[in-house]
């Protein structure tokens, strides 16, 4: 008798399982996509730790796309110069890092319309610093986080000597400690560092001009659903918004 019963139960459960209602093994939880965003979480205010939990402008971005389109976000931290690989080989859905568009970049993957416009600068030291302006970097030592457009633009200047480090804290470090004359970095994240790291400052000189987009796999579906839940956050203020949180001035 106990066996019968329990053989019903089994079969009542599985039918219930393939009509949907049940949760079983995690067949509702599926229901909810996951996307996987990959990105450098060094770089405040756009990404960075806050009591062990990544925050910020792209961050927020994201969860507000990934809200109105239904989809659980998970941001994956990683080396900036790791997140076109990881977005093109399909482990991550897509990339935001306060990533610039770049016809380079544009010949791996399909960026969303911008986001944000702003500019590379340039950190040195306060006290007796060999760069003055942007024309002194040309035989300067220069920091740079690897694979950053700072890092492509000074690449061009033949007599420098460029130092490439894993994160930009890491380059203004070095700043800091004399090893490099100078940091070429994005406009923002050098006010947190310069702010962090006193006695330090930045150029009066703007560098290049730059868009910050979604970078994404070429020719994804999700790029048009991106590009339409990124106007409406645009239109109704919100993108505003999270910028005026983060950056306050
Ligand atoms: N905007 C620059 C670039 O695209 C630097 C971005 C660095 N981002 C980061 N999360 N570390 O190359």
């Amino acid at each position: 008798m106990k066996k019968i019963i329990s053989l019903v139960l089994v079969a009542l459960i599985a039918v219930s399982c393939v009509m949907g209602l049940t949760a079983c093994g995690g067949s509702k939880t599926a229901e909810v996509k996951e996307l996987h965003m990959a990105t450098n979480a060094a770089f405040e205010p756009y990404e960075y730790y806050k009591n062990k939990k990544i925050v910020g402008i792209d961050a927020e971005i994201a969860q507000a796309i990934c809200d109105k389109l239904g989809y659980k976000l998970v941001i994956d931290d990683m080396d900036f110069d790791a997140i076109i690989t990881a977005v093109t080989s399909g482990k991550a859905d897509f990339g935001m890092a306060g990533m610039t568009v770049t016809d380079e970049r544009k010949k791996a993957v399909d960026f969303t319309d911008s986001y944000t416009t702003t500019t590379q600068v340039i950190i040195v030291n306060e006290k007796d610093s060999k760069v003055k302006n942007a024309d002194d970097l040309e035989t300067a030592t220069i920091g740079v986080q690897r694979g950053t457009t700072g890092d492509v633009y000074v690449s061009d200047l033949k007599k420098a000597k460029i130092e490439r480090f894993n994160t930009g804290p890491d380059a203004v470090l070095a700043l800091t400690k004399g090893k490099v004359d100078a940091v070429v970095i994005d406009g923002q994240p050098a006010k947190e560092f310069v702010k962090k790291n006193a006695g330090t400052k930045i150029l009066s000189d703007p560098f290049a001009k730059e868009e910050y987009a979604i970078c994404l796999a070429k020719n994804s579906d999700l790029t048009a659903e991106f590009n339409k839940a990124l106007g409406e956050l645009k239109k109704d203020g919100t993108i505003d918004k999270i910028n005026a949180k983060y950056i306050k001035e």
